[in-house]
């Protein structure tokens, strides 16, 4: 699977999106080195603080089916921005614990915008394991 196609699944992970109070949604496509897709979209909750973002679903979807950090490649998301959607701040935090630091993170939108980044580039100086030694 290569990127472009990857980003067609986050677009497509989009239509699994729960988002009745937002009306957002938010597709999230997670590649695995043995070449499988996870999806997460958003999943949102009438008590608003429970709403769950489609990165983290994908990720957790993908740790249910027993792969974990090291198996993973790339991170793709989409959603009808103006410019390539971004991480939300709690996103960046699991995507950083979750997520391997040489992974791809894809940020796109509808109208074709992509822009790659990675762990660091989206949260420097990231609060992780090391300081709870
Ligand atoms: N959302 C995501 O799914 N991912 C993000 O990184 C940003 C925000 C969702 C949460 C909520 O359901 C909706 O978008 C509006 O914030």
């Amino acid at each position: 699977m290569d990127k472009k196609e990857l980003i067609q699944k986050a677009i497509e992970a989009r239509s699994l999106s729960y988002s009745p109070y937002s009306h957002f949604a938010v597709g999230a496509a997670l590649l695995t080195k043995d070449g499988k897709v996870f999806l997460g979209a958003n999943v949102e909750n009438s008590s608003y603080p429970l709403c769950m973002c489609a990165e983290r679903n994908a990720l957790y979807n993908a740790m249910m089916h027993g792969y974990k950090k090291s198996d993973f490649l790339v991170l793709a998301l989409s959603a009808d921005t103006d410019g390539p959607c971004s991480p939300c701040g709690a996103c960046r935090q699991v995507i950083s614990e979750l997520f391997p630091k040489d992974g791809a993170i894809i940020m796109t939108n509808l109208k074709g915008a992509v822009q790659e980044t990675n762990v660091e580039e989206l949260l420097p100086f990231a609060f992780s394991e090391d300081d709870l030694k």
